[in-house]
């Protein structure tokens, strides 16, 4: 079966995800745990309850687990693989599965040491024509999406994000004093690099990235009808090539 999409406006359709995991058993965007484990394993203590966002049929949340991360909260919008992930894990304590749209969650404030996404962000952003021009309707969305994780996380905790796209587009959207968060970024891959950033709760932006924030706002304010938030990413034949 062609698992890639006509359009890739697809990628935000939960109707797309739930037939390709009717089809796909496991597939890993952007690498699986091994590829980033160095890095998870400096901001992410064992004992951290954790949440993972379009957790998708990748291997990720098993290998974290089996690496000895116990409490591992997984949601996806798609209920086939939620049903799907929840039976191929029913034997692991701890580890919970959630049908769920993270732009909504449905959890108290405060409730997790860290959230982590891989590729879940990209996948809202991959039909955007330009990374530098993000649609009102996706900086929206993203919007939404980041405050609700920044609701959701404990005083000290992470967001993770694990993605392709490079600082320039990224960090325009994380760097928001509202978010109440600092950033810090990775870079991991041979070849076509991955980024992994870090947002620490409670933390201030760095001086760098305040003024990158007071320099996106003075342009939306100089431009009537133009949003703050930002970047669009690649396209999804891009994606299509990120298979490490
Ligand atoms: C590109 S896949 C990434 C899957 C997995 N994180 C990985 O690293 O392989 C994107 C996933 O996000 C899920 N997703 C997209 N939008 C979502 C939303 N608004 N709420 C919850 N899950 C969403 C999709 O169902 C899909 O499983």
């Amino acid at each position: 079966m062609d698992l890639v999409p006509d359009d890739n406006s697809q990628y935000k359709d939960v109707d797309y995800w739930d037939e390709r995991y009717k089809k796909e058993q496991c597939y890993d965007w952007l690498g699986d745990f091994s590829k980033i484990k160095h890095l998870l394993e400096t901001h992410i203590k064992k004992d951290d309850s954790i949440l993972i966002l379009g957790c998708g049929n990748s291997s990720m949340s098993g290998e974290m687990y089996t690496a000895g991360y116990r409490s591992i909260t997984n949601i996806d919008y798609s209920s086939v693989c939620i049903s799907t992930m929840a039976a191929r894990y029913s034997d692991c304590p701890g580890m919970t599965w959630r049908e769920m749209d993270m732009r909504q969650l449905c959890f108290p404030g405060t409730s997790f040491d860290v959230i982590l996404e891989k590729a879940t962000l990209d996948a809202i952003m991959v039909d955007e024509k330009s990374p530098w021009d993000v649609s009102p309707q996706t900086a929206c969305c993203v919007h939404q999406v980041l405050s609700e994780i920044s609701r959701c996380l404990k005083p000290g905790g992470r967001f993770v994000s694990v993605t392709f796209a490079q600082p320039f587009f990224r960090k325009r959207l994380y760097a928001r004093t509202e978010y109440n968060w600092s950033i810090k970024q990775y870079s991991y891959g041979k070849g076509f690099q991955y980024f992994v950033y870090v947002m620490t709760k409670g933390e201030q932006l760095s001086p760098e990235d305040a003024d990158l924030e007071k320099k996106l706002l003075e342009e939306t304010k100089s431009v009537p009808g133009k949003t703050t938030t930002t970047p669009k990413e690649d396209n999804e034949d891009f994606l299509l090539n990120i298979r490490l």
